[in-house]
């Protein structure tokens, strides 16, 4: 390994989130890593370059390597971890003798690939200082996805654990719902879609710093609590709006993705006065039409006999463009994951309130918030000109369409959906 300029001091156990929301609670499966910034590490003004910034972030993965299964536990298996995205947010800046603590967490763990989060904090007091995400491909000697060794889901607990610091919960009513709260301003609610979590909305949420993005997992998906029986858009909603009471939040920009949408016109119905803006991603206002509300049915009783595996081999294709499903793999890998470990209460739930939920075409001339509609152009599920047509229906609602995307934009073409999202919040403003 390289020789690095910062003294690794020591590795910590992770401790208790000590930011504003004293009821959540971070968690990590690993020890955590501290470095000491150095006079050499910062610029002119006195803070940590982007450079240095980045190659401590790749130290403190190594450093939990070293802790754990080894840092040759790659070459033990015929594989070598390549990076194949990486995301950095600076948040604050930090002084030379400032000791830094890395949280390293897993947060995605496929057959071929894994995502590791990290965030760095003051050890003084707990500030988040910048955060990483990094998604790691394995590859053997001739180039070809390789699989990820055992060792890493041992490490790492059998189930992906949660970034710390920006992962939380929040206990409604005796549910316990899991969220990632980033950034200050304007708070934006990113709901996401059947049968996925939160963490569709990561890359696309990283760049809008200046708001404050809060993306919950809804009741029965994610790692929020999956009661049996109480599921439906109305409840969904009122799930939503006691997220945002209890980070007194008063009015969010909703931005709902295919379901997420559903359960945002339910928002409009039920609490319209906690709506500032609407996003409206590859969604529709339809209810379900008969043969669809048997399709329910059918993913019901899939998920009974033979687990949400089988539900979500069923979905990809239908999720995913064709050219997302070969041209990203990780991605492909990380949504099978998530369908597949989506627990079965659940997601029967979201498809019984899929099934159940009202008609919405007559609200959407009553939207009186503005509304962005964004769709994929490849979206298989929900036709390009039938999103128009719901942007059209929506008083001076507008319009975007992403390319090289299908019904999952977020996951799909984060960068460009990002920016369309940007320039609307900025629109708010
Ligand atoms: C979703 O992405 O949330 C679902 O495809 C919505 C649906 O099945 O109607």
């Amino acid at each position: 390994m390289a020789r690095w300029p910062f003294a690794v001091v020591r590795a910590l156990r992770s401790t208790k989130f000590t930011g504003p929301y004293k009821r959540f609670v971070a968690v990590s499966s690993v020890p955590s890593i501290e470095i000491v910034v150095t006079p050499s590490d910062v610029d002119r003004v006195g803070h940590v370059g982007q450079q240095q910034f980045i190659g401590m972030f790749d130290r403190a993965r190594w450093e939990v390597l070293a802790a754990g299964p080894g840092v040759d536990v790659f070459a033990r298996h015929g594989v070598w971890p390549v990076v194949r995205k990486a995301t950095f947010e600076y948040l604050a800046g930090v002084a030379a003798g400032t000791r830094l603590r890395f949280d390293v967490t897993l947060t995605h763990l496929g057959r071929t690939s894994f995502t590791l989060q990290q965030t760095v904090r003051s050890a003084d007091d707990g500030a988040v200082v910048a955060e990483a995400e990094c998604v790691l491909v394995c590859l053997d000697g001739s180039g070809r996805p390789g699989l990820v060794p055992g060792e890493i889901r041992a490490f790492f607990g059998s189930r992906p654990s949660v970034r710390a610091g920006a992962f939380q919960h929040v206990e409604l009513a005796g549910l316990n719902v899991a969220l990632d709260v980033q950034g200050d301003g304007q708070p934006v609610l990113f709901v996401h879609g059947f049968p996925l979590d939160r963490t569709v909305w990561r890359h696309l949420m990283a760049p809008l710093t200046g708001r404050r993005r809060i993306a919950p997992d809804l009741r029965g998906l994610g790692l929020s609590d999956a009661p049996d029986g109480v599921y439906s858009m109305p409840q969904y909603a009122d799930d939503l709006v006691a997220v945002l009471d209890a980070l007194d939040a008063e009015r969010a920009v909703v931005c709902g993705l295919s379901m997420g949408g559903y359960i945002a016109f339910e928002l409009i119905r039920r609490h319209p006065d906690r709506v500032a803006a609407l996003m409206l991603i590859n969604s529709r206002a339809e209810a379900d039409s008969p043969a669809a509300r048997d399709g329910r049915d059918e993913m019901i009783k899939l998920v009974q006999d033979e687990g949400t595996a089988a539900l979500a081999d069923l979905l990809m294709p239908k999720l995913l463009a064709p050219e997302s499903l070969s041209a990203l793999p990780e991605v492909a890998d990380r949504v099978h994951t998530m369908i597949t470990n989506a627990p079965a209460a659940g997601v029967i739930g979201a498809l019984r309130a899929m099934k159940d939920r009202a008609d919405s075409t007559a609200l959407l001339e009553t939207i009186s918030v503005p509304t962005l509609v964004v769709a994929g152009r490849e979206d298989q599920l929900i036709p390009v000109d039938h999103a128009r047509a719901m942007a059209r229906r929506i008083p001076d609602a507008q319009f975007t369409l992403i390319a090289g995307a299908g019904h999952l934009v977020p996951v799909e073409q984060p960068i460009p959906t990002s920016r369309v999202i940007a320039e609307f919040l900025d629109s708010l403003a």
